[in-house]
């Protein structure tokens, strides 16, 4: 079936402003009643609404006080004690302290790091500062909760990696699609062959913001945009560089391709049992022309990638959702993930799983089928796992891959070329032009080696 088509049924998810109303208006699940009743054995704790510390759990620093990194922390309040809270911004930080307002403030991430408190860091800064925050913290014997996209190039994503492995710290990657019933679900669908041979995987991302040109403007007072900017090109301040829609800046992100891909592209390499590799060949291209001076990272664009098993992976930007996921033209194709087989296809996105044939869904699997982990509750999977000191549902080779997947799409669609990947040596093959872009040159002092 054509994806109009497929995609014409769909119900509205969502018409709210905000993408946070949007998680929380999912359109009801159609879960088979096998797959509920496993779950129903599995831990699947709720939410308070209102924050609440554990005082008899580690003790945890938020390093990023937007929107994101509250609400992890509203969600990491239920397993621990929320200590500290930093922010290059201190409007940001007041905000943050209003909810915990028994937690230490910083100004500086390593000022955190040298507490003996803090046993947890959750890192929600900007994409930039992902892996600096999270490469400190490892190395000075915190566990971390890292928000996606993992990284903000492959060559980040293989310093974590390696930092994970050497330092035994737990690092649980923020793409909590990995801990939703539907999504596993339909990975372990595919992966037991219930579509037959799969052929295809299409993915629908928000389409990004075309918007500008913007005008640089004074610094606002306590806000370090030196700090903010970090390892990134200094530039003139223009306030829509920063809080929120920094994630359509090239310099800061990967657009939309980053921002959803890191949570769908993650779901299709675990369908498909390449969470540790990823594909061998990449291609794409940008659809439309960014505006002078405003938004740089494109926010239309069709990548399409292969696997070694001949699957073709088509990644596209869909205009029928807005940029936080919610839907504008119920009649386009909404954003989430399509497997097709041989024998059917499975749909999956928040909220809803759909399937060619709805016995795809019903029929239980059998005793040897094989299982995915399952995590109902990621922040709880990350604590129980700090406790545990096993591997988390989405570790760090994972989400360094999912990432892998999205920044390959961005450097295929900014080199406008087809390019050939060796996910074991993580380079592109016969392309030194294409192997520059594997890493970004770091702005002084913020290197590796400096945290
Ligand atoms: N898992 C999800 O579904 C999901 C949803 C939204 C956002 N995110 C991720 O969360 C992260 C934050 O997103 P957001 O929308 O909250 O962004 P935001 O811009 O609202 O917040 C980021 C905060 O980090 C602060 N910051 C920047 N550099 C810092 C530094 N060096 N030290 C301390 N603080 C610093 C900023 O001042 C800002 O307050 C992003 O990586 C984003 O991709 C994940």
């Amino acid at each position: 079936m054509a994806p109009a088509a497929l995609f014409s049924r769909a119900p509205a998810m969502s018409s709210s402003p905000s993408r946070r109303a949007f998680f929380g208006a999912a359109a009801a699940s159609t879960l088979p009643a096998w797959f509920l009743d496993e779950c129903r054995a599995q831990p699947d704790p709720k939410a308070p609404k209102l924050p609440k510390d554990n005082k008899d759990g580690p003790g945890v620093a938020l390093v990023g006080c937007g929107g994101m990194g509250r609400g992890d922390a509203r969600s990491a309040g239920r397993f621990g004690r929320i200590a500290a809270l930093c922010d290059v911004d201190e409007k940001q930080l007041a905000a943050a302290a209003k909810d915990w307002p028994n937690a230490a403030t910083f100004r500086d991430f390593r000022k955190v790091l040298e507490r003996k408190d803090v046993e947890v860091v959750i890192c929600a800064t900007v994409d930039h500062w992902h892996t600096l925050v999270a490469l400190a913290a490892m190395r000075a014997g915190k566990d971390v909760y890292c928000e996606k996209p993992l990284t903000l190039t492959i060559d980040e994503g293989k310093r974590l990696v390696e930092a994970q492995q050497k330092t035994k710290r737990v690092l649980q990657t923020g793409s909590q699609q990995r801990s939703d019933k539907n999504f596993r679900l339909a990975c372990e669908l595919v992966l037991n062959g219930r579509i037959g041979k799969v052929k295809e995987v299409e993915v629908w991302l928000p389409a990004g913001r075309r918007e500008g040109p913007f005008k640089t403007a004074p610094v606002p007072q306590n806000f370090d945009w030196d700090m903010w900017q970090g390892p990134t090109p200094a530039v003139d301040y223009v306030p829509e560089r920063t809080h929120v829609t920094f994630r359509y800046w090239w310099d800061y992100s990967g657009g939309t391709m980053t921002d959803w891909g890191a949570h769908h592209n993650d779901i299709v390499l675990w369908g498909l049992g390449r969470e540790r590799c990823g594909p061998v060949k990449v291609s794409g291209k940008p659809l439309v022309e960014m505006i002078p001076d405003g938004f740089t990272a494109s926010s239309e664009y069709e990548v399409e990638y292969v696997y070694d098993n001949g699957v073709v992976h088509k990644c596209r930007s869909t205009k029928a959702n807005a940029w936080h996921g919610g839907v504008v033209d119920a009649k386009g194709p909404q954003h989430g993930v399509k497997f097709t087989g041989a024998d059917g296809w499975i749909f999956v996105t928040r909220g809803k799983i759909q399937a060619s044939d709805p016995e795809l869904l019903k029929k239980e699997l059998p005793a040897s089928a094989t299982r995915l982990y399952a995590s109902n509750d990621h922040m709880g999977n990350f604590f129980d796992c700090v406790k545990s000191r096993k591997l988390p549902i989405c570790d760090a080779e994972i989400g360094h891959r999912s990432a892998t997947v999205c920044h390959l799409g961005v450097i295929a669609m900014r080199l406008g070329k087809a390019l050939t990947w060796d996910p074991k040596k993580e380079e592109f093959v016969g392309d030194a032009e294409a192997n520059k872009w594997l890493a970004r040159e770091q702005r002084k002092p913020w290197t590796y080696d400096a945290v």
